[in-house]
C-alpha cells in the first residue's frame, strides 16, 4: 500500500484545499473528510455532505504541536508559560502525538470558531499516517491553519477504514480520495477533555485512559457516557461519537453473549430471519482493525439482522464495547 505521495500528487491535494475542496484523508483510525478549516464554505460543505447537525463540532488536524499554538487559548511562545490546559496540551502531545489522541481545549479568541460549531473549546488531532503527515505538512507550509476532519462516512453511519469505503459511501460526490490503504487501528481517536478541573475521557480508542493518565501523572476520569451510552454527561461538550446509536449499520444489529451465538442464530432463523453473524477473535487490535470493514460488508442487505458475539469485557476492548453498544440496534428496533 502507498506510503507517500508523488510531489505532483501532494500539490494536487493542497491546492484543492486552498481552493475550498473536500479531500478524503486517509489517517491511522479511519479515514476523515477533510477541508480547509479557515475556510467557512468549506467547513459548510463537510456538514452539508456527511448530513452532520450544525452544532456537532469538527476536528481539525494539524502537522505538529508547534501548529497547535493558534488554535488554543494560552499557548504562550516562551516554555512554562503556557496556561493548564497548554501544559497538559504539551505533555500529551510530546507523549502520543502524532498519534490517534484528539485532545479538547479552550479555542483561542483569535480562531475562527466556525470548525468547532461556535463553542468555546476546540478538538486538535495530529495523525501519524504518513500520508496524513505528508499532506499536512505541505498545506501548513503553504499557509494553511489546520483541515477540519470529521470520519468520511454519512452522520451516525459507520466510519470507513479503507478509500474504497468512502467511495461507496458518497458516490460522485466533489471528493478527491486519496487512498492510503487500510487504517491501521480501525476506530476513531481517543478524545480527552483538557477544559474541566479534572481530564474527562469522553470517547475510549486505541490510547488508553492508563496511559493518559500515566503520562499526566494524574488521574483521568471516565465520561458517564462512556460507561453507559444511555447517560448524558451534561457538562460535557457536544460530542456526537457520545449519541446513544452512532457508528451505526442499516441492518438491525444485536449484541449476544459468546455462548448464545450459534443458538440465537438457529432461532433467528427459526422465525424466517436472513441471519449473518460476527465472531469475536481474543486479539483486541485486530478485531478492532476489522471491525468496521466487517459491518460494512455484513450490511450489504443480505440480512435482515446482524448477531455479533459479545467480546471480552477487559479494558482492552473498552474502546470496541463503545461502539458495538452504539452501533446496536435500539430496543425498539429489534
Ligand atoms: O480518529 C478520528 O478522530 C477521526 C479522524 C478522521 O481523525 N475523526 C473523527 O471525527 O472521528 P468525527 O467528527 O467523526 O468525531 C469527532 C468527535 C465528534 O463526536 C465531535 O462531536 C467531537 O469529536 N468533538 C470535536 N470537537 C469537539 C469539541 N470542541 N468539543 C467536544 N467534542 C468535540
Ligand atoms: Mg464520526
Amino acid at each position: 500500500m502507498p506510503v507517500a505521495l508523488t510531489l505532483d500528487e501532494v500539490q494536487a491535494v493542497v491546492g484543492r484545499w486552498i481552493a475550498g475542496g473536500l479531500v478524503a484523508l486517509p489517517t491511522e483510525t479511519v479515514y476523515g473528510l477533510a477541508a480547509d478549516a479557515g475556510q467557512p464554505d468549506a467547513v459548510h460543505a463537510i456538514y452539508r455532505i456527511k448530513g452532520r447537525p450544525a452544532d456537532h463540532p469538527l476536528i481539525v488536524h494539524v502537522a505538529a504541536v508547534a501548529d497547535a499554538r493558534y488554535w488554543v487559548e494560552g499557548s504562550s511562545d516562551r516554555a512554562g508559560e503556557g496556561s493548564r490546559d497548554w501544559l497538559r496540551f504539551e505533555r500529551l502531545a510530546a507523549r502520543f502525538w502524532p498519534g490517534p489522541l484528539t485532545m479538547i481545549v479552550r479555542r483561542h479568541r483569535a480562531a475562527p470558531d466556525f470548525a468547532c460549531a461556535g463553542q468555546p473549546s476546540i478538538g486538535l488531532r495530529c495523525p501519524s499516517h504518513p500520508i496524513a503527515r505528508q499532506l499536512l505538512r505541505a498545506f501548513i507550509d503553504a499557509g494553511g491553519r489546520g483541515i477540519a476532519a470529521p470520519s468520511a462516512n454519512r452522520f451516525g453511519r459507520i466510519s470507513p477504514t479503507r478509500a474504497q469505503h468512502v467511495r461507496d459511501e458518497f458516490g460522485d460526490a466533489d471528493i478527491l480520495v486519496i487512498d492510503g490503504g487500510d487504517a491501521e487501528v480501525g476506530l476513531e481517536s481517543t478524545i480527552v477533555d483538557l477544559t474541566r478541573d479534572a481530564v474527562v475521557l469522553l470517547r475510549p480508542g486505541a490510547i488508553s485512559l492508563e496511559a493518559l493518565s500515566a503520562a499526566l501523572a494524574e488521574p483521568v476520569t471516565l465520561s458517564a457516557n462512556v460507561i453507559d451510552p444511555s447517560v448524558v454527561d451534561s457538562s460535557a461538550p457536544r460530542v456526537s461519537g457520545s449519541l446513544v446509536s452512532h457508528y451505526a449499520p442499516a441492518t438491525r444489529m444485536i449484541i449476544v453473549e459468546r455462548s448464545d451465538l450459534a443458538s440465537a442464530a438457529a432461532d433467528a432463523q427459526a422465525r424466517g430471519r436472513r441471519v449473518v453473524t460476527l465472531e469475536c477473535n481474543d486479539n483486541a487490535a485486530a478485531y478492532a482493525r476489522q471491525l468496521y470493514a466487517r459491518l460494512r460488508a455484513l450490511d450489504d442487505g443480505r440480512a435482515d439482522l446482524i448477531l455479533v458475539q459479545a467480546p471480552p469485557r477487559d479494558q482492552d476492548w473498552q474502546a470496541i464495547w463503545d461502539r458495538l453498544l452504539r452501533a446496536q440496534s435500539p430496543v425498539d428496533k429489534r
